[in-house]
């Protein structure tokens, strides 16, 4: 009966489509951990993302797998890991080991990058492959049926709180082009500079998931900025 299935898919679509939001943890208080993953565990926020950093694929370092373990104890939202490393495949059992729902590496930094892919997922993980600013969207024609996810670096990846590239937009709309020309539903995600502004237009340019550090964790009610996220 078509008016049945009308009546059970609709808000199952609306459902499915409504956009995540992903705080990053590199903003959070780190002398204060358990508290900052408690509100995250109380907000409306959909998964932590977690940005590892070694020093030479970015010019900083941030943390490593003892925070991810510890944090993965207490968390109660799939964690997000943003490999910004040299040679991201020789981690991914350590990665999986953190109970990691998603692994993303760089273009940048996979030589291999079909490869890497299919381990990632034959741990159980979902695979994420992330671009810099200055790579391009044509980069993924022959690989993004094998991804789950695309993370598109609107800022240069290795520092929070930086100022969003305006031409991100732009590329989150060819990316969606792409996506829906092949027929595939691959996720987009979009990280640095978010904010109520740049994410109203990357959610209207064709976005799913927001990741957001400073704009949450600095502001004076981080439950309360997440909703209002959620809610765009
Ligand atoms: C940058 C990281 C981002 C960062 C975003 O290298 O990948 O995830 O934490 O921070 P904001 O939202 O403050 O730009
Ligand atoms: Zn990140």
């Amino acid at each position: 009966m078509p008016g049945f299935f009308f009546f059970v898919s609709l808000p199952k679509i609306a459902m499915n489509m409504k956009h995540k939001i992903a705080p990053s943890l590199l903003a959070a208080d780190f002398l204060h951990l358990q508290q900052e993953i408690e509100l995250v565990n109380n907000s409306e926020a959909d998964w932590l993302h977690f940005d590892v950093m070694d020093g030479v694929f970015v010019p900083n370092i941030s943390f490593g797998f003892p925070i991810l373990e510890a944090v993965g104890r207490i968390l109660k939202k799939p964690m997000d890991v943003h490999l910004m490393v040299v040679e991201p495949q020789k981690f991914i059992p350590q990665v999986a080991e953190t109970g990691a729902y998603l692994m993303n590496v760089h273009y940048e930094a996979s030589t291999h990058l079909h490869r890497t892919i299919a381990a990632i997922k034959e741990t159980g993980m979902k695979a994420g492959v992330t671009l810099n600013p200055h790579t391009p969207i044509c980069l993924l024609e022959d690989v993004i049926q094998d991804v789950d996810m695309v993370l598109l670096m609107s800022v240069n990846p290795g520092f929070g709180g930086q100022r969003f590239i305006e031409h991100s937009v732009e590329k989150t709309a060819r990316l969606k082009d792409l996506i829906t020309r092949k027929g595939l539903n691959t996720w987009i995600e979009v990280d640095g500079g978010v904010n109520m502004e740049t994410a109203k237009r990357l959610l209207a340019a064709g976005a799913d998931i927001l990741v957001a550090g400073n704009f949450v964790f600095q502001s004076p009610a981080p439950l309360q900025t997440i909703k209002d996220l959620k809610n765009l």
